[in-house]
């Protein structure tokens, strides 16, 4: 066996996760507010029981992580289950979170945690959410308790999830609660989840020195759907500017730029200790002067590119790729914090683990200071708004008897993490298709 793509040592090979998606029993938030209305979740599903973690049925997940060969696992806290009421802390959530934080520590498995992961307690929201400044002194008072208890098994922080996603999904469509559609008010959840990580990771300093604090952004292609159209390239890169650089450049240097506010925020520049991609498709885009509120482009899937399940984005490893060479430029490890495929039956999902764990093996060849990989996701969750009628897991939820399997996926993943690297062999027994690509003889 000559042919083989071979990580470097110490390369965290993890998989992702987000307390509300998993845990079950969810605390006093919007999103379980929000699912119990009528036709909110495609599927009908809710957030409970989903893989039951509350209830302690994370000891399987973490020992099938363990078989798999898994050295990290990214998962969030539940805020509201921590601070139920404002200022009151719940001693026993955070005990349990203790629990949980130690047997992935018992399993040789290294936590990366999320403060916020799109959810929220009810009281913030009763005060306007994000919309309201005050969240900002909400998020580091929270972000120093959950240090402050769980710093000694913890030292990889994730402050929030996919800021920009949020505020566009939450506060510019409404597909999510609590369902705005106000551009102003987006551009304000931005900017202060932005100030408030900038604030928490100076707190988590202060209090951790050793820590290591980040965002996960989520970061998409946006290419002309004519690449000869001046309009279609200024249109993508309107896109891009908004959705992506947006997010990416406060953090480096300080500054909130249109449509942010303007100003800058001293606590803010340099307050990342590595950068967290979150990747899973791209848009083409297309001038289109009958669309002033989305900014003249148009954002569609590529037709017929290679999809998983209807209304999904486009499968597309290469951006993958790009963005990562996109990132080289600020000089900061880089985790890929989340990247997976939507796939009911897993057919998709080993040749999706192929083509991109080689997009990122070529951007560690081209010196991507890449440090791991968190795959999205370990087992079936519920997947917000489409419930468990979008399937992520590499391990299999039976959601009558919640029975956990292994999925073949998941087998491909193991293989992968326990060898360190992807072999022409494994392409043989997986997904032969792909094997000419990845080792063109
Ligand atoms: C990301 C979210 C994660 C999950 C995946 C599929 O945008 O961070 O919670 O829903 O998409």
């Amino acid at each position: 066996m000559t042919e083989r793509l071979v990580f470097p040592e110490g390369f965290r090979w993890g998989t992702a996760t987000a307390a509300h998606q998993v845990e079950g029993s969810p605390g006093d938030t919007e999103w379980w507010a929000w699912e119990q209305l009528p036709g909110k979740v495609r599927d009908g599903t809710r957030a409970h029981p989903a893989c039951d973690w509350w209830a302690g049925r994370y000891v399987e997940d973490f020992d099938l992580a363990r078989s798999m060969g898994q050295n990290a696992l990214r998962l969030s806290v539940d805020w509201a289950r921590i601070e139920p009421r404002e200022g009151e802390w719940d001693d026993q959530a955070l005990a349990r979170y203790r629990e949980i934080l130690s047997a992935l520590r018992q399993r040789g498995i290294e936590p990366m945690v999320t403060l916020s992961h799109f959810v929220h307690p009810q009281w913030l929201m009763a005060k306007g959410g994000w919309t309201n400044e005050a969240v900002v002194r909400c998020f580091e008072r929270f972000a120093t308790k959950v240090v402050e208890t769980c710093g000694d098994l913890v030292d990889l922080w994730c402050t929030i999830n996919e800021p920009n996603v949020y505020a566009v999904y939450s506060y510019l469509l409404g597909y999510w609660p609590p369902e705005k559609q106000d551009l102003l008010s987006a551009f304000r959840v931005m900017r202060h989840q932005l100030v408030a990580h900038a604030f928490a990771y100076r707190s988590i300093h202060r209090l951790q020195p050793r820590a290591r604090v980040g965002l996960a952004q989520h970061l998409r292609v946006f290419d002309a759907f004519k690449p000869n159209s001046a309009l279609d390239r200024w249109a993508a890169q309107v896109q891009d500017r908004l959705f992506n650089e947006t997010m990416l450049s406060p953090p480096v240097d300080g500054v909130l730029r249109f449509p942010l506010g303007g100003g800058k925020v001293a606590e803010l520049a340099d307050s990342q200790d590595w950068i967290g991609l979150n990747y899973y498709s791209r848009d083409m885009v297309s001038f289109d002067i009958a669309q002033p509120g989305l900014l003249f482009g148009r954002r569609f899937s590529m037709p017929g590119s290679d999809f998983s399940i209807e209304g999904w984005g486009e499968i597309y490893p290469d951006g993958l790729y790009r963005l990562l060479k996109r990132l080289q430029r600020y000089d900061k490890p880089i985790y890929i914090t989340e990247t997976g495929v939507p796939d009911n039956d897993d057919s998709k999902r080993p040749r999706f683990l192929f083509t991109h764990l080689a997009a990122a093996h070529r951007a560690l060849s081209d010196g991507v200071p890449l440090k791991g990989l968190y795959f999205w996701s370990l087992i079936d969750n519920f997947e917000w708004k489409e419930g468990f009628s979008a399937r992520f897991g590499l391990i299999g939820l039976d959601l009558q008897t919640r029975q956990r399997a292994l999925k073949r996926s998941g087998q491909l993943y193991g293989e992968i993490s326990r060898a360190g690297a992807i072999t022409a062999d494994m392409l043989e027994r997986y997904a032969l298709e792909v094997k000419a690509t990845l080792f063109p003889s």
